[in-house]
């Protein structure tokens, strides 16, 4: 779609991160600017893939379109954030070790963690090296290396698309679009549920119309905005200001404060969005992230649960 390519223009260009061999880069570019969708994200989409467990009683097998490294299937499947991992390859021994051996070593260590059973994860992108780290760790059970927006799915990935139950994106409108979205529903053997963090900048309309020609509803989280990064520099900034003040939306006390906002929309068939509605299955809570020191937390339920002290 043009109007984003133009929109792209407002934005830094991270294409060289997004294309090596292992996720070290990624995670000390990315986190140097504060980006944290992936762990705003984390509590919503917990609340959605909850409720839509609740409602089909089966784990879903969610397709992460612009799964880069798998991070969402980490944030997702097992107790990490995209805060802790960033630690963990900012390690100076990391830094030593080859892109084999460094998948060697995060293989046993996602397989070390418990898994939340959440969900099974398969991942889109553009990037074949991303796509290869994040299943050759373990991360995703299947990737798909393709650009959508310009060529259809080979058979195979129309294949593996086909029995996803969820698609989510953090991070990714904007270099994906209607396009993408219609191939990959294309695809699909059974309406999904569609969870999208997007940047404001990013008009979701021409998404959401082409979710409407599948049968799915399209709700926006009103009131509730969420921090994706800092910005680079004072270039994006103010071309950023500019771009979202052409579109009429007001940045005061959000984007103005320095940070990119991104908005949350759900799709889902509308027997689904009648039975419950997107603000009746999630709750934000503010300052989550804020605390620094031990806290209790309460893992599992009934006879099962478990106290723990949960480091920060
Ligand atoms: C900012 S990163 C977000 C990665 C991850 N979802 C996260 O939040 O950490 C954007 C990702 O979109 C991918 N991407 C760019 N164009 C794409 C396309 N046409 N189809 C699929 N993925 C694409 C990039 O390769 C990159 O991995």
């Amino acid at each position: 779609m043009q109007a984003f390519a133009s929109l792209n223009e407002s934005k830094a260009n991270f294409d060289d991160i997004y294309d090596r061999a292992d996720p070290r880069d990624y995670f000390s570019v990315l986190g140097s600017l504060d980006y944290m969708i992936p762990d705003v994200a984390a509590p919503l989409v917990r609340q959605i893939l909850a409720a839509r467990k609740r409602r089909y009683d089966l784990a879903p097998t969610v397709l992460d379109v612009g799964c880069s490294y798998g991070i969402n299937a980490a944030v997702h499947r097992f107790p990490l954030s995209f805060r802790r991992l960033r630690r963990r390859y900012a390690n100076a021994d990391m830094a030593a070790l080859g892109s084999d051996e460094l998948a060697r070593l995060d293989r046993s260590y996602y397989a070390s963690w418990p898994e939340t059973g959440l969900a099974r994860f398969i991942g889109l992108d553009v990037s074949a090296p991303a796509v290869r780290y994040a299943v050759a760790v373990g991360l995703l059970d299947e990737g798909i290396v393709a650009n959508l927006e310009s060529t259809p799915p080979a058979p195979r990935d129309a294949e593996r698309l086909r029995r996803a139950d969820v698609i989510l994106s953090t991070g990714c409108v904007g270099y994906v679009t209607e396009r993408t979205f219609r191939s990959v529903l294309g695809a699909m053997e059974r309406p999904p549920w569609i969870i999208s963090f997007v940047l404001r900048m990013f008009p979701y309309d021409a998404i959401s119309d082409e979710l409407a020609r599948h049968g799915l509803v399209t709700e926006r989280l009103a009131g509730a905005t969420f921090v994706q990064r800092r910005f680079r520099d004072v270039e994006e900034f103010t071309s950023c200001l500019a771009t979202l003040e052409k579109l009429g939306i007001d940045t005061s006390g959000l984007e103005s404060d320095g940070r990119f906002q991104a908005q949350l929309f759900l799709s889902r068939p509308k027997e689904d969005v009648l039975a419950a509605p997107l603000r009746q299955i999630v709750t934000v809570v503010s300052g989550r992230n804020r605390t620094v020191g031990t806290r209790y937390v309460r893992v599992g339920r009934g006879d099962r649960a478990k106290v723990l002290r949960a480091p920060s």
